[in-house]
């Protein structure tokens, strides 16, 4: 299980995107939060911003799609060249169909939770899946404060995941931080998402590096 460090854009500065990939070389993804002031009430960035991402920058894009009718939109962000595009259960009307397209367009497939949503009735999805997300605040804004009350569920998806033969990568995106990041491991978690704790730090690399070896501690 390695440890694999998504830092947020939205704690970025959207006026500076290629630099701001750039200023964190060490990382395994750059996590991308498409929100739609509908699924939450925020709004941020979408397929334009994510193509020319794509283009400035080679480390991969981990989409995470906060917006109603994922299956509408969500294989133009695969074919846009995202590495990784995950769609909300409680957004999503067809969910096998939409993460199978995904795959069949080369990205990797992701499901997301958000924290009140329990994981066990997907059980039976996760052969569809590369990544299951547990949002550990509510999703919509980065800076929130970690919810230890996702722990349970991030213990009891990674021994889901081990049934099923431990392929499938378990994310844990809100509130992961130096202090935070720790517990996630701990659980289960293997890929962490982090906007402030590496966006709002004076050397996101350092940053980055100091959060990779809390994780594998
Ligand atoms: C929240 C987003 C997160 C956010 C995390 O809805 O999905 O990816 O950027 O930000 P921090 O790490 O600051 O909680
Ligand atoms: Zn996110």
């Amino acid at each position: 299980m390695a440890v694999q460090i998504s830092p947020s854009i939205l704690a970025a500065d959207f006026a500076r995107l290629a630099d701001e990939a750039a200023a964190v070389p060490n990382a395994d993804w750059l996590h991308v939060d498409v929100m739609d002031y509908h699924f939450v009430p925020n709004l941020t960035l979408g397929l334009p911003v994510v193509e020319a991402l794509c283009k400035a920058t080679a480390t991969p894009l981990d989409c995470h799609l906060m917006i109603e009718d994922p299956d509408r939109w969500a294989p133009q962000y695969a074919e846009a060249g995202a590495g990784s595009v995950t769609i909300h259960a409680e957004a999503a009307k067809a969910p096998i169909r939409t993460l199978r397209e995904i795959r069949s367009l080369g990205a990797r497939a992701g499901l997301a939770l958000n924290p009140a949503t329990a994981v066990e009735p997907y059980e039976d999805l996760l052969g569809e899946i590369d990544m299951l997300l547990l949002m550990t605040v509510e999703p919509g804004f980065g800076g929130q404060k970690f919810l230890d009350v996702v722990l349970p569920k991030v213990r009891r998806a990674r021994a889901l995941i081990e049934r099923h033969g431990g392929r499938i990568w378990l994310q844990v995106d809100g509130g992961v931080d130096a202090e935070t990041i720790g517990r996630c491991a701990e659980a289960g978690a293997d890929v962490f998402v982090a906007g402030s704790a590496v966006y709002g730090a004076s050397d996101p690399v350092a940053a980055i590096d100091r959060l990779r070896a809390a994780a594998t501690r």
